[in-house]
């Protein structure tokens, strides 16, 4: 029996499918095009072809599965609930979701929903309420930080708690190798400190040697560039709403619950930002 890891090619399942395969534990990657993916990642991992919209996938993909990797995707008219289903018909034993954190005062989102969901359904579970991710800095705040050396995103003067989607995925592996320990258990998976934008572009700077900044613009300004530069318009509008709560100051909450489940310290940024300093710098300098 193996764990499916949905969201392979994302930001926490491909760290979930490394870690899994280090510690030697079964598991099937899930894909949306299985050709794409075995040509960006070879033949190390088994890539199963699933996605969430189109109900006709679940069944091959849940074969000899009996836990779940579950990460609730962009996008719409996502067959959620029916996978959920289909997974407890099949006996499915565990399901470790990744969630967010303070998701309990978010009534309005997926996430509370989804977790309540599973509940409802008596699926064994371990709800994983992630911080934010670093890994964001690679992703859509990549561009402007190569292109232009600027985090532009408008979070304020909040702090957040800042997490590597590494220790995430040490989290999932650790609650697969001894599903009973974590049954029906929710972890809030944060580093140990809070950092505003200032203080993440004052430490890039540091490792990178090049001057990052931080241009904390205003929503509105934000908006106009994205959309200008050609994003769309639904994605601006989920980044604005993610940074909406650092704005606020209501995102700097920091848990221990990593160093409890791991006896290790969590992931700092300086050393995330040296672990990835190829993604933003180029070749011959800003
Ligand atoms: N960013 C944060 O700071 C943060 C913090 C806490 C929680 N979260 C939660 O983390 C989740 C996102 O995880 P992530 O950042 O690792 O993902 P990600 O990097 O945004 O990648 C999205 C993944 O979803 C897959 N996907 C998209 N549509 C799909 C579909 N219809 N069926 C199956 N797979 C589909 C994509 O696969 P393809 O290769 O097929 O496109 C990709 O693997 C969200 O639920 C978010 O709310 C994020």
């Amino acid at each position: 029996m193996s764990v499916l890891v949905t969201g392979f090619t994302g930001k926490v399942g491909s760290e979930v499918a490394k870690k899994l395969k280090e510690k030697g534990i079964d598991y099937i990657c899930t894909v949306r095009n299985v050709e794409e993916s075995q040509e960006r990642y070879g033949t190390q991992f088994n890539l199963k072809a699933f996605d969430f919209t189109d109900p006709s996938t679940f069944d091959s993909a849940l074969e000899q599965i009996d836990q779940i990797f579950l990460m609730y995707p962009p996008g719409d008219d996502l067959k959620f609930e029916q996978f959920l289903h289909r997974a407890k018909e099949r006996n499915v034993k565990h399901i470790v979701y990744l969630s967010v954190k303070d998701v309990q005062y978010l009534p309005f989102i997926h996430h509370f929903k989804n977790e309540k969901l599973i509940r409802k359904l008596g699926l064994p579970y371990t709800f994983i309420r992630a911080g934010y991710f670093m890994q964001n800095l690679t992703d859509f705040l990549g561009n402007e930080i190569k292109e232009r050396q600027r985090i532009f995103i408008p979070a304020g003067k909040g702090k957040t708690s800042f997490v590597d989607t590494r220790d995430l995925a040490e989290v999932a592996a650790e609650v697969f190798q001894n599903p009973t320990n974590h049954r029906n258990q929710k972890y809030v998976v944060t580093g140990d400190h809070a950092l505003d934008f200032y203080e993440v572009a004052e430490q890039m700077t540091e490792v990178l040697r090049v001057n990052i900044s931080y241009d904390n613009p205003s929503v509105k300004e934000f908006r106009k560039y994205m959309i200008k530069k050609g994003i769309q318009e639904d994605f601006v509008k989920v980044v604005i709403g993610i940074h909406f709560p650092t704005k606020l100051g209501l995102a700097r909450g920091i848990s221990h619950d990593y160093e409890k489940l791991t006896n290790k310290k969590p992931i700092r940024m300086k050393t995330f930002i040296a672990d990835n300093k190829d993604r933003w710098l180029k070749p011959g300098g800003p």
